[in-house]
């Protein structure tokens, strides 16, 4: 179902896309951005909840910059040094995070009008032209973001594209989760469980050093289900470089599989996460100060988490990660499920 999400600043008339399934779960898009604005779960007393941190219409989207539900690329996450080498030829990025590249870097994905290619009760596919030199990066391309609400209640999320030429895509859904409801508050009792023996060490910008370190005897360990706050204040150098959780978990296997989990013991809301990309960086919105979202609330510091799929980052200047490198005519297909229980 399609209905008005208001007018941008430049007189764009954004839509909401609004799909159900057989269970009574309802998620929204919009084709501003390709972002994901509403997730309605029935909680454990058939209460709906809408359990992301969203804003009640287009304008929201526009000023926004903290990426709520948000479709980024052409690179999610960062660019050590706001600049990469392919095929010989330097590509010089916005630094937007330091001196380096975040989330695209300008002209944000989720700051566009997308196209919608097709849109019913269970799916919208939208569409974003990207040109060559896009935010800096080479390669013209056409790409693809569907979301699918099955009546298994995931949110799947499908991304294509097909590069004009050789180029580096990495692209991940921003959603804050927060499964006792959006304006419920912090979530540091919501429990986590991350399928990872490793996470990526990272910098105090956190661009990675190149080390893989094992989670094992440390706060980063979530292979066992544990509140997202049992740890998050502990004296350990990445949780102090990161004001909480904010990096890139090497995801145990290959090919899709379960990525994560969480848990709100109040709603009894579950979310599995699912994707084949081999990082997930989990992210603790350690950075919201304050913000005014949906329906009048207020949303602060560790009140949602992220669950962003996505090669690890900066993996353009390191050999040992997979990605993000695409080749002209190669199919880019990835493939992110939030499941909901
Ligand atoms: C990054 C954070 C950043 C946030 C922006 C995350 O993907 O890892 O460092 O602050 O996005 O909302």
């Amino acid at each position: 179902m399609r209905s008005d999400f208001g007018t941008t600043s430049k007189g764009e008339n954004a839509s909401l896309y609004t799909m159900k399934n057989k269970n009574g779960m309802t998620a929204a898009v919009s084709d501003y951005g390709a972002v994901l604005v509403k997730v309605l779960v029935p909680d454990r007393d058939g209460n709906m909840q809408d359990v992301v941190l969203g804003y009640d219409d287009v304008r929201g989207y526009e000023s926004g910059t903290l990426y709520f539900g948000a479709t980024v690329g052409r690179v999610a996450n960062r660019i050590g040094g706001g600049a990469f080498e392919l095929n010989g030829k330097t590509y010089v990025l916005t630094q937007n995070d330091g001196g380096n590249t975040l989330h695209g870097g300008k002209d944000y994905y989720d700051k566009r009008m997308w196209e919608v290619r097709e849109a019913d009760d269970s799916h919208v596919t939208l569409m974003l032209h990207s040109p060559d030199g896009d935010q800096g990066f080479p390669g013209e391309v056409e790409i693809l973001v569907t979301y699918t609400l099955t009546d298994e209640n995931e949110i799947k999320i499908c991304y294509h594209a097909v590069p004009a030429e050789d180029t580096l895509m990495n692209l991940t859904n921003h959603s804050y989760f927060n499964l006792s409801g959006h304006a419920s508050g912090l979530v540091l009792d919501q429990e986590v469980m991350i399928c990872a023996d490793a996470y990526t060490e990272a910098d105090a910008q956190s661009i990675p050093t190149g080390r893989v370190i094992p989670v094992q005897d440390t706060p980063m360990d979530f292979r066992e289900r544990k509140p997202i706050g049992q740890e998050i204040g502990a004296d350990y150098q990445a949780l102090v470089f990161g004001q909480g959780y904010d990096h890139n978990w090497v995801l145990n296997g290959s090919g899709y599989r379960q990525a994560a989990a969480m848990y709100s013991a109040q709603t009894g809301i579950e979310m599995k996460v699912y994707t084949d990309l081999p990082g997930m960086q989990f992210y603790t919105s350690n950075f919201i100060v304050q913000e005014n979202g949906k329906e009048g609330a207020v949303y602060r510091k560790r009140q949602a988490a992220c669950f962003e799929s996505q090669y690890f980052p900066d993996a353009v200047h390191k050999e040992q990660f997979e990605g993000p490198v695409v080749r002209a005519g190669e199919s880019y297909d990835t493939v992110t499920v939030y499941q909901f229980r």
